[in-house]
């Protein structure tokens, strides 16, 4: 009920009477009163005027389901919503209702993880209270081969989603690290389940740096985090909810063709490498060349010394700027 209240009340454009939100939820005026001081002891700033009924002021950055259900507005990503206050990896727990039937679009959203898991088996820290932890299980009806692209769709709707609710001049280091002035925002790692020819399901976590005042000493030089980039706490729902908009539009635009056609110029428009210098560093080959950007499949076109254009696959490489992390 408190999500409903909440969605009503935002939406409303002034104060919405005690006896609509009754009405509308087939509920007492006292389980409306209850849920509204509820919602007052959770932080969030509520006005309640007599004969004119509720105004909401002001809501905290708290991420809880009833803030996640009342922020979505989409179709079907995120409208399934799994929170928890604490779990291992929201990738590990969205793989598990990948196997018992957890529908397409199901979000799982963590405010600490305990085994936050980043790519190449590496750990990603999942401290409490300032970041976002969270996964989107989707059963795309694509071949197998074609599913890295969903990397490159997040990366894309995910930098559209904080440049919308921060200001953040945000960009995407191929294929998929989030960046703000040349530090590491966001990450994501994307895992599935398939058969030869058949996807089961795809699970997209990405892991943002939105509230910390200060990275941890030992990433300080490659990380950063929204509010050091600009001095400013952000709600971390909306940031969700954005991105969960995002990805559904920028989703359906892949699915059309299957591939990034639609999706090319915005991402190469936001790509850190592009037109620069970079360092392929392969499993036992490494190259330099100049970054042309993106083909529709979503492979970086890198312009080698003897002027051939190779297309580089995301799974096989890690790609560096010359003098450092972009
Ligand atoms: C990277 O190494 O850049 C990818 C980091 C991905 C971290 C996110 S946090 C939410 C989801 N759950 C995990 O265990 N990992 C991803």
């Amino acid at each position: 009920m408190k999500a409903e209240i909440l969605k009503m009340l935002r939406e409303g454009e002034s104060y919405v009477s005690g006896q609509q939100i009754c009405d509308i939820l087939g509920v007492s005026r006292t389980a409306v009163w209850k849920a509204v001081n509820q919602l007052k002891d959770e932080g969030y700033q509520v006005e309640a005027v007599r004969n004119r009924g509720y105004h909401i002021l002001e809501s905290p950055d708290v991420v809880t389901k009833e803030e996640l259900v009342s922020m979505m507005d989409t179709k079907w990503a995120g409208q399934n919503v799994c929170y928890f206050d604490k779990i291992d990896s929201t990738n590990i727990r969205a793989k598990q209702m990948g196997e018992e039937g957890a529908p397409h679009g199901t979000l799982i959203a963590a405010d600490y993880q305990g085994a936050g898991r980043g790519r190449r088996g590496r750990m990603w820290e999942s401290p409490s209270g300032s970041s976002i932890y969270m996964s989107l299980l989707i059963r795309p009806d694509i071949p197998p081969l074609n599913a890295p692209m969903l990397t490159l769709v997040m990366a894309l709707s995910a930098a559209d989603g904080l440049k919308e609710c921060t200001g953040l001049d945000v960009q995407i280091k191929w294929p998929n690290d989030i960046v703000a002035n040349g530090k590491k925002l966001a990450g994501i790692l994307t895992e599935m389940s398939t058969e030869i020819d058949y996807i089961n399901y795809v699970v997209i976590g990405i892991g943002i740096n939105v509230n910390m005042r200060e990275m941890q000493k030992d990433i300080e030089e490659t990380a950063t985090s929204v509010r050091i980039e600009t001095g400013q706490v952000t709600r971390r729902s909306e940031v969700i909810a954005s991105i969960m908009k995002k990805f559904e539009e920028n989703y359906e635009k892949f699915l059309e063709t299957q591939d990034l056609q639609a999706l090319q110029e915005q991402y190469n428009h936001l790509v850190i490498n592009k037109n620069k210098e970079v360092r392929i560093l392969g499993a036992n080959k490494e190259f330099t060349g100049y970054a042309l950007g993106i083909n529709e499949k979503g492979e970086l076109q890198v312009k080698k010394e003897d002027g051939t254009i190779k297309s580089i696959f995301s799974g096989e490489v890690s790609v560096r700027g010359m003098y450092g992390y972009v």
